[in-house]
């Protein structure tokens, strides 16, 4: 039987990525531009990408947002129109080139907000389901609820119950947070999020204030000047998750399911997420919620179907066997290693096939990370753990029984044995690993053989100011920058 075999794409604005996936459902590949180009957060779809899917027939390319739409937006913001990407067509002959082409393909749109509705509910395992989308924007919408469910011969179906319109947006307003504090918006909200731990949240009532006038944080009051980084991050903290858990309550209240699924770039935010459970049964957050993710939306759209989903690794594939018993050998030795085998994560989070990984138990450890990461001192890093071992070590939140993609945080109930996975809160990022047959599951079953302990500290591993490692090369030159040996 010859599969029809769609593209999506998303790209333009920031961390352009694409999914390719096969009319059976199979998702053949996902993967962002930024780890081949080395660009972090690249808008720009690169040739090495497009050249990791070069042998399938694609029939159809689907695009993650109606690009007129966004011109027109821009328009009505001030921002003028580039008239050179009003059409899909351009946007796409910008990006693909001559790829477009040869041989001539067929194109699709949805709507950005569409996209995100549909890469989480296609990829979640109900067959109905509340969607919620938070991001910074899409083409009008920042904020949309739908309800979502398969009719009788499978094809999904969304209806959009509500939406929030530009200018109010809650991603916008954390982006600007994250910028006046001196950090990369669109890239660096998790280190403002990490920051509102060391601070108190002072300044709630003047955060509310701001986003009432639709001011963000563009202007300077005098509080703003005067308050510190930290204060500023927890006082966002809070004004973010009182609008989140609005908008959930809003979405609770329309009664369409018990089931949530939750995308957009916000839906990162792992603090607030802890919450959910508050205001639904069950809860699915694809691992690439944010504009990444909505490659995959795209193509989810032009399928109409469910996906098969299995797990995160979709991307670049560094062939072998997961290098288990060397692993163990380094861990007990250096207490530190690094692994970069199998496919890479799709996604924000190293989930254990681009990961550094190092014993959790002790005080000195976080250091002798942090002599690697080099990172701010505030940051903890995150414990990735047998799932069936969780409960003796965290109080996951309810609705969070387990957490396969670090989404939410849970308290730690030993951060005595283990200060490096723990923040200043005694919160921790927990990632657990179910019996999945997955490199990182054998390998934390083989360290819990050997030691006693269920559990490992899992950072990405990636060079500094670099995307995260993606082929054997660049984990050829991490070994050459900073000494440390990484397996395949
Ligand atoms: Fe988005």
């Amino acid at each position: 039987m010859k599969h029809q075999y769609i593209l999506g794409v998303s790209a333009g604005f920031h961390d352009a990525a694409t999914a390719l996936i096969r009319g059976d459902g199979e998702i053949i590949f996902a993967g962002h531009s930024e780890r081949y180009s080395k660009n972090k957060n690249d808008a720009m779809i690169c040739p090495e990408l497009l050249a990791e899917f070069c042998e399938y027939p694609i029939d159809t390319i689907a695009y993650y947002e109606r690009p007129w739409l966004k011109q027109l937006r821009n328009f009505v913001s001030g921002q003028g129109i580039d008239w050179s990407n009003i059409t899909v067509q351009q946007v796409l002959e910008n990006q693909l080139g001559s790829w477009l082409q040869h041989p001539p393909r067929k194109i699709q749109t949805y709507s950005h907000h569409l996209c995100h509705a549909a890469a989480g509910f296609q990829t979640s395992p109900y067959d109905r389901a509340t969607c919620v989308v938070i991001d910074a924007i899409g083409e009008f919408d920042t904020v949309s609820i739908w309800g979502a469910e398969y009719d009788g011969s499978g094809c999904a179906t969304y209806k959009k119950l509500w939406r929030q319109t530009y200018p109010r947006s809650i991603g916008l307003f954390y982006s600007a947070v994250t910028q006046r504090i001196g950090l990369h918006p669109l890239d660096e909200e998790y280190i403002t999020m990490g920051m509102a731990a060391y601070g108190e949240p002072r300044y709630v009532e003047e955060c509310r204030a701001l986003l009432e006038d639709n001011l963000h944080i563009g202007i300077d009051p005098d509080w703003l000047r005067l308050a510190t980084n930290e204060d500023i991050a927890a006082s966002a903290q809070v004004v973010t998750e009182e609008l989140i858990y609005s908008v959930m309550r809003r979405a609770q209240d329309m009664n369409w399911s018990t089931n949530l699924v939750y995308q957009g770039g916000v839906a990162l935010n792992c603090l607030a997420n802890r919450k959910l459970g508050e205001y639904f049964e069950n809860i699915w957050i694809m691992p690439c919620p944010g504009d990444a993710g909505n490659s995959l939306g795209a193509a989810a759209l032009a399928h109409g179907r469910r996906l098969r989903w299995t797990d995160a690794y979709l991307g670049h594939e560094i062939s072998g066997e997961y290098p288990v018993r060397t692993l163990v050998d380094h861990l007990q030795s250096d207490r530190i290693v690094g692994v970069a085998s199998g496919r890479a994560e799709f996604g924000p989070r190293a989930l254990g096939n681009r990961s550094l990984l190092a014993d959790p138990r002790g005080s000195d450890i976080k250091d002798l990370v942090n002599e690697i990461k080099r990172r701010q001192r505030f940051r903890p890093f995150a414990p990735v753990v047998l799932a069936e071992h969780v409960h003796e070590l965290f109080d996951m939140p309810r609705g969070w029984h387990h957490s396969p993609y670090m989404q939410s945080v849970a308290s730690c109930r030993r951060p005595d044995l283990y200060p490096a996975i723990c923040h200043v809160d005694n919160t921790s990022r927990v990632q657990t690993v179910e019996a999945d047959g997955s490199g990182i599951r054998s390998l934390l079953e083989a360290w819990y053989e050997r030691t006693g302990c269920p559990m490992l500290l899992n950072t990405s591993l990636n060079i500094r100011g670099e995307p995260m490692v993606n082929d054997r090369a660049d984990a050829d030159r991490f070994t050459k920058e900073y000494g440390l040996i990484v397996l395949s």
